[in-house]
């Protein structure tokens, strides 16, 4: 083999042990691609030798070429093998970074709307006294909702309460008290029920929405007097507001019970001094009582209505807004909150 060749060859050999002696060296992809640039790039270390090639006889072009080919070959194989190496790494890296034992990311949840949670602890107390829970149509007919509560067509009463009219004969519910009706037909006394739910009246302002929720209560048996009453609703007003509250029973009317009050408390702001810092009091503008709900003894003509004997049986009703006791027991100042929906409103009540 003459000397010109041989030297060739050999310069060959020593780029591939060259490239071979620098694993290792390329840590990350920019670096390999350095590596690639210095060895098989345009300028680089194969294509100065392949400038000797023409120094070469003619006889010894094709070998020359073919060593030449073999060791692009080889280097080509030898960067390619260690780019699958850095990435690799790079995944196993990624891996153990990752660290399986922190904390999830929370889902966000909802909350229980502060109407719903009144309500359930309105129940939960009347329950836990001994009444059972009911519910009925909030589409109701005009016998359920007026007239078997002792208010005939044309009866003045009727106009306290904004009735919003399905039909002639078809109201939505403008308050629970149909409810007493449709218990005292499903079963004989004594009857010990609540019945929470919505009722609706035409009516919008500050202080009203067409929509809002009632819990009325409903007991019947033999001797049962205005005694009971009292004492029902005092402990039950004291549970839902503080064993320190007071109670007071105001005369008031309803066509269904005779006699009839309204409930009393002693305002929850200012316990009842009727000022809070010197000022008068916002919640009970200064009178030291709020009221809470509307009661009084089963009218003799309701009993009929439903075919009970008056003479036999008594009982008493009441029916309280749980918007209201919501205001009160969290207060919360517009009764338009509640409807609004605002996350941040809600929110505070998780
Ligand atoms: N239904 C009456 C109202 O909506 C409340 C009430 C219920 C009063 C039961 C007395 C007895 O205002």
């Amino acid at each position: 083999m003459n000397k010109d060749l041989k030297s060739f060859l050999e310069g060959l050999d020593s780029l591939a042990h060259d490239c071979e002696s620098r694993k290792g060296q390329a840590c990350s992809l920019e670096e390999l691609d350095e590596l690639r640039i210095e060895f098989l790039g345009r300028k680089g270390k194969l294509a100065q030798s392949m400038g000797q090639l023409g120094r070469l006889d003619n006889t010894d072009k094709p070998a020359a070429g073919k060593k030449a080919n073999e060791v692009k070959q080889l280097i080509t194989e030898l960067l390619d093998s260690w780019q699958v190496e850095i990435n690799a790494a790079k995944t196993d890296m990624a891996l153990s970074t990752f660290d399986p034992s922190m904390p999830g990311r929370k889902p966000w949840v909802g909350t229980l709307h502060p109407v719903t949670l009144v309500m359930d602890e309105i129940c939960d107390v009347l329950t836990g006294l001994g009444f059972e829970y009911a519910s009925g149509p909030e589409v109701e007919n005009d016998w359920h909702n007026f007239e078997a509560l002792n208010m005939p067509p044309e009866h003045p009463a009727r106009d306290m309460q904004d009735t919003l009219y399905v039909s002639d004969k078809i109201v939505l519910r403008t308050h629970t008290s149909g409810m007493q009706i449709r218990s005292m037909l499903k079963q004989e006394p004594p009857v010990a029920v609540i019945c929470p739910g919505k009722v609706y009246r035409r009516d919008s302002d500050l202080t009203h929405t067409p929509m809002f929720h009632q819990i009325e209560g409903l007991l019947v048996d033999r001797n049962v007097s205005m005694a009971d009453l009292r004492g029902t609703l005092t402990a039950f007003v004291r549970q839902i507001f503080g064993a320190k509250t007071e109670v007071r029973f105001r005369p008031s009317f309803f066509p269904f019970t005779e006699p009839s009050a309204e409930v009393d408390i002693s305002c929850v702001l200012c316990g009842g001094k009727g000022e809070v810092a010197g000022s008068t009091c916002r919640v009970c503008k200064g009178t030291g009582w709020v009221e809470i709900l509307g009661c009084g003894m089963v009218d003799p003509n309701v009993f009929t209505a439903v075919g009970y004997d008056p003479e036999v049986y008594s009982g008493f009703a009441f029916g309280l807004g749980v918007e209201r006791v919501a205001m009160l027991k969290y207060g919360i100042g517009d009764l338009r909150m509640f409807f609004e929906n605002d996350v941040r409103f809600l929110e505070q009540f998780s």
